[in-house]
This record gives structure tokens, C-alpha cells and sequence, in this order.
């Protein structure tokens, strides 16, 4: 219905301009340009779309909102294009207006998301004029974990967060670059490098003599040597200094531990079928000299206890002092704040060579946010960022356990995702071999293992994505495993479900446009949530909230249950009624699949 609001948008401009002549110009007045607020209904019972902004418009009017929706009313009623979409629009409460589609308009769209793969959802190629921008790619920098430490579930909801993003862009048909700025530089290397020297020191030359196996354990024994023994702290520094400088051995080892956890980060990729390209923070090395520089002759930078700072403006810290956001410490080293400096100069093509990109989309956890703060504005406060270049930070809650606290195995560690992943399958083979001996059916153990998987992994996907990002949120394997619920299982029960009818009567043959015919409440309520998915998907591209599309999709599996066990389908006696019902049938999977595979979770036929 993207076209029809876009329609209905240039509709209530026009009106608004006919009831109120001189509308504009005071509006311009308060800066901003006029705008009807045409949204989704919030209930059903409100019709299809409801006009907000009359309350907005009240004080520019100096009338009342309702005055103000009554008046817009009048004109639309006489407006022959409003009235061929939509039936009499109607002011409720204190002055907003609800509009509600004609059936005929909502059947001819039916037909024709039934005839387009995309489901109404455009290609910002076809865009016309602004075509230039949106050919500039968008990097999503995501997933990110560090080298050598645990790749923990926070970094595991970066990662699904991430890869919902760039799928509804990749969808949109903006080219996206997907970076894991991996954490593969700094002091850890100097502390592991030290201490495997002493005990595996073959390892640092010869990956096929020692099994680093889990480097988390030496980086945690190297860790606390760290801490509490003052020679090997210096050593491992003396050892990040070997490294910066490109010494051989130093670069040998680091490379050998870098592949070590790759390997290791690459299987839970490929287990969640997430493409990644690496270019983690050794790669801005090169480009970090050039920050100071910058910065230096801009005269941002300004020495405090040694260390070269940019101060923060409107940020403040402790005691209403101005912030300093550290770009090289007074040992004369760069932190993670230079190598973020570093990469957005890259990332906009401030250097030559970079991506040229004009959108920068961070997906890490809340706790972040005072850094991407701190450094978005030194890169503007530095003309970084081209003309219309955008700098985003999605930030997101804490994984807990079902305790509230934070998400610990029983014995108090950190939990790996490799377990984890491994737990939500193993458990989705139990239900599912409960359930075969329930149903009293027989399946071959490829059919097992292919299900269960499948299940597994798309309950701790949605069970992330279907939370507010901002919110913390609670992992829980019963609950996200339930066949109840807003739960993957749910939807991929639907999907099934459809697949299993529509295995019994294909629709797709002879399907021409007046054969579309819908009588039951149940069936405009399912197509009218049909029909709103390619506004969802805008909005979800524009708040990259990817809870919006999963709550989106629950309600529609909730209204096709209800219309499939109110309505007869295969047992509507008249051809034109039950064809109509299937192509509802039909679009509720396609939709269902088309809305999954944007989440990153593949469906079933059968399951
Ligand atoms: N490695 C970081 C972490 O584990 C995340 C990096 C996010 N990206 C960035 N450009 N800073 O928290």
C-alpha cells in the first residue's frame, strides 16, 4: 500500500492548501515544511490510515485540531480521486481523521502483490532523481568481536541485529558493505604473545605443532599475569611495541593467533549463514598517523597530561567539565577512539582510496554510545562528513538470563555462542522427536537434523530480533522454542501450514484480476495486514528497529489462524470464493517467507 499512502499523502497536501489558502506560509513560519502525518492506524477499528498532523498544524492555524480535521473533510468528500480509494473519511477523538480503503481498491492490490515478488517493496534504483545517493554504497559495521577474547552474546545480537539491517537495505537495493571491525590490534597481543612464548612457544611459529585450541584460555591466563606481575607487564608492552613496528616474529605470531579466531568466529558465521567481510582495526593502522595530523591542523587537538585530546563540545563528565575524547596517549599510542577516527575518514573517502560511502550504521551495545557520540562529532567538527553523509549508531540492551542477571553458564563462566547454538538445536530435536511420536509419524533422521536445525537456529535469531533493541532482554530457550507465542516456531508453523494447503490446490494458474472475491471479515482483516507490508519495511529501514517487522509479522500469523480456522478454504463450495481464499493463502506465505528471509531465518515446507 506504499503507492496508495503516497497518493494519500499528495491527497491531504492538496486538500489542506484548499481549505486553509495561506497554509504554507505560516507554517514556514515555524520552520518546518507541512506535513499531514499520514500513518498506520494504530487499531484496526480505526480503518487503514490516520492523519495526525492537524495537531501540529493548530497553533500555525490558530484553530483546533478538530476545526482543523473537520474542515480537510469537507474538501476531501468532494475530491473524486479520495473518494475512488476510500470510503467517507471520519474525525475522531479531539481531531484526528481515519481513513479507511474501498474493498475494490484493496482487492485490486491483492492481485497485484500476487503478481510481484517484491510484494509492493521498491528498488531505490527505480527511485528517479535521488538515484544518484542511493548509489553510494551504506556500510553496516557489525558483529565485531575480538581477536583472541570470548565472541560473547553480545556480540551475538550485533550480529543478527546487523544482518537484518543490511538485508532490508541489500533488499532495497542500496549496496552494502557488511564490515566486522574485528578487534585484532592492541595490548592483548603484547600479553599473549608474551605469555605463549614462555608456555607454547612453538605455536607462535608453527600453527601445526600446538592446538591453540580456545585461545580465550591463554588470553585469560595472560590476562591475570598481567595484572599482578609487573615484568611481564612490561615485556607484553615492550611486545605490542615490536608489533606496531613491524618487527617479524611479532607480525608472525599476531598473524597466526589472528587465523586462530577467525577459524573460530567462522563457524558461527556459517552456522547462522552471516556474511561478513573482515577488516578489523590493524587495517586503519596505516591511516592513523593522518588522524593527529588532521586533527592538528585543524587545531582540534589539545595536549592534556601528555596525552592529545579532542574536548568534547555539549558532552560534559564529572563536575560539568568538558569531556576529551583521547586520540594518542602519552606513550605516544592510538586507541580505539583513533582507529574509529581513522575508519569513518576511510569509510566517507575523506582518503582517496576509501569506500566513498555517504551512511555509516554501528550496531553495538548501548554501552557504546558515549564513544560513537564523542567521535561523530569530532569527524563533523573536522568537515568529515560529506554533504548529506549520515553517522548512525544503533545501540542495543544486555543479553540477561532468566534470572535478570547477566547471561551466565551454571558453573558462573561466560556462555560461548557455540554452545548456545548448539543448546537451542538440541533442544528443538527433543520437541520435535516429541511431536513426530505424538502426531504419530514416521521421518528419516535427515528430516530430523534438517528441521531441528532450522527450528534451533531461528528461535535464538527471532527471540533477539522481536525484542525493542533498546531494551534488555531476557534469553529464555523455553519460550523462544514454544510453538506458542511470538515465537519463530509460530511463524514457521504458519509457513507450513500455507505450504501444506496450497500443496493440495496451486492458486498461481488462471488467476486473472476480477476472480478476486472476499465476503468474510476474517479474510479483509488478514489482507489488509497483507497489504501493509511494504509500509512496514520502509519504516523498519528508516527506525532500523527490526522488532517492528517481527511484531508485524506474529499479527498476521495470528489473523491467517484465525481466518483458516473461521473461514472455509478447501471447502468453499464456489470456485471464485475458494480461489480467492487461497490466493490469501498464497500471500500470507509469500509474505511470511519474504519477511523471514529479511530477518535472516530460512522457512520450511514441512515440519
Ligand atoms: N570490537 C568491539 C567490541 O567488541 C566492537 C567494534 C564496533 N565497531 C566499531 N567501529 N567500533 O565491543
Amino acid at each position: 500500500m506504499l503507492e496508495i499512502a503516497q497518493e494519500l499523502k499528495n491527497l491531504l497536501l492538496v486538500a489542506t492548501e484548499q481549505a486553509f489558502p495561506d497554509v504554507v506560509n505560516l507554517v514556514k513560519a515555524y520552520g518546518k515544511p507541512l506535513d499531514l502525518h499520514l500513518t498506520i492506524a494504530s487499531k484496526p477499528e480505526f480503518g487503514d490510515f490516520q492523519v495526525n498532523g492537524t495537531f501540529t498544524l493548530a497553533k500555525p492555524l490558530g484553530k483546533s485540531p478538530h476545526q482543523i480535521a473537520t474542515a480537510l473533510l469537507n474538501v476531501l468528500e468532494g475530491n473524486s480521486a479520495f473518494s475512488k480509494l476510500c470510503e467517507k473519511p471520519v474525525v475522531a477523538g479531539p481531531g484526528f481523521i481515519n481513513i479507511t480503503l474501498k474493498g475494490e481498491c484493496l482487492q485490486k492490490e491483492a492481485y497485484k502483490a500476487l503478481l510481484d515478488s517484491r510484494l509492493g517493496i521498491p528498488k531505490v534504483s527505480e527511485g528517479g532523481g535521488e538515484s544518484q545517493i542511493h548509489s553510494l554504497p551504506i556500510i553496516v559495521d557489525f558483529s565485531s568481536p575480538n581477536i583472541a577474547k570470548d565472541m560473547h552474546v553480545g556480540h551475538l545480537r550485533s550480529t543478527l541485529i546487523g544482518d537484518c539491517l543490511a538485508r532490508i537495505l541489500e533488499f532495497r537495493g542500496y549496496k552494502v558493505l557488511r564490515l566486522n571491525h574485528v578487534g585484532d590490534w592492541g595490548t592483548q597481543f603484547g600479553m599473549l604473545i608474551t605469555h605463549l612464548k614462555e608456555v607454547a612457544p612453538a605455536a607462535l611459529t608453527n600453527p601445526d605443532v600446538v592446538d591453540l585450541g580456545d585461545l580465550v584460555t591463554f588470553y585469560r591466563e595472560a590476562k591475570s599475569r598481567f595484572d599482578n606481575d609487573p615484568i611481564f607487564q612490561r615485556a607484553s608492552r615492550e611486545e605490542v611495541v615490536k608489533l606496531q613496528s613491524g618487527e617479524l616474529a611479532a607480525r608472525q605470531a599476531w598473524q597466526l593467533l589472528c587465523d586462530q579466531s577467525r577459524k573460530e568466529f567462522q563457524t558461527i558465521y556459517d552456522r547462522l549463514n552471516i556474511r561478513l567481510t573482515e577488516r578489523g582495526e590493524s587495517f586503519y593502522n596505516p591511516y592513523l598517523e593522518d588522524v593527529i595530523t588532521a586533527l592538528d591542523n585543524l587545531n582540534l587537538l589539545v595536549t592534556d597530561a601528555g596525552a592529545r585530546c579532542v574536548f568534547l563540545e555539549g558532552i560534559k563528565g564529572k563536575n560539568d567539565t568538558a569531556l576529551p575524547v583521547i586520540i594518542q596517549k602519552s606513550d605516544g599510542g592510538f586507541n580505539y577512539s583513533t582507529t574509529d577516527l581513522a575508519a569513518i575518514r576511510y569509510r566517507f573517502g575523506v582518503i582517496p582510496e576509501g569506500d566513498g560511502a555517504n551512511r555509516v550504521i554501528y550496531v553495538t551495545d548501548a554501552g557504546q554510545s558515549n564513544h560513537f557520540a564523542g567521535i561523530f562529532q569530532i569527524a563533523r567538527r573536522a568537515g568529515w562528513i560529506p554533504a548529506g553523509g549520515r553517522l548512525e549508531h544503533v545501540p542495543f540492551g544486555l543479553v540477561q538470563g532468566p534470572d535478570g542477571k547477566k547471561l551466565k553458564t551454571r558453573a558462573g563462566d561466560t556462555v560461548r555462542l557455540k554452545d548456545l547454538l548448539d543448546e537451542a538445536v538440541e533442544r528443538a530435536a527433543i520437541d520435535l522427536r516429541k511431536r513426530l511420536l505424538d502426531e504419530g509419524r514416521q521421518e528419516s533422521e535427515t528430516f530430523i537434523e534438517k528441521v531441528a536445525f532450522t527450528i534451533g537456529i531461528a528461535a535464538v535469531k527471532y527471540a533477539d530480533l522481536s525484542q525493542n533493541r533498546i531494551t534488555n532482554y531476557q534469553f529464555n530457550f523455553d519460550r523462544m522454542l514454544s510453538l506458542n507465542g511470538n515465537t519463530a516456531p509460530y511463524l514457521l508453523y504458519v509457513v507450513v501450514r500455507i505450504a501444506g494447503i496450497l500443496r493440495k490446490n496451486d492458486v498461481s494458474i488462471n488467476l486473472t484480476s476480477n476472480a478476486l472475491c472476499f465476503t468474510e471479515p476474517q479474510e479483509w482483516a488478514l489482507l489488509r495486514q497483507i497489504l501493509k507490508f511494504d509500509l512496514i519495511i520502509i519504516e523498519v529501514e528508516q527506525e532500523l528497529l527490526p522488532n517492528r517487522l517481527c511484531m508485524y509479522l506474529f499479527e498476521l500469523s495470528q489473523l491467517f489462524n484465525r481466518f483458516y480456522d473461521q473461514v472455509p478454504v478447501l471447502k468453499a463450495t464456489e470456485t471464485e470464493i475458494r480461489i480467492s481464499r487461497l490466493a490469501l493463502c498464497r500471500l500470507t506465505a509469500d509474505t511470511l517467507k519474504l519477511g523471514l528471509n529479511l530477518l535472516g531465518i530460512p522457512t520450511l515446507e514441512r515440519m
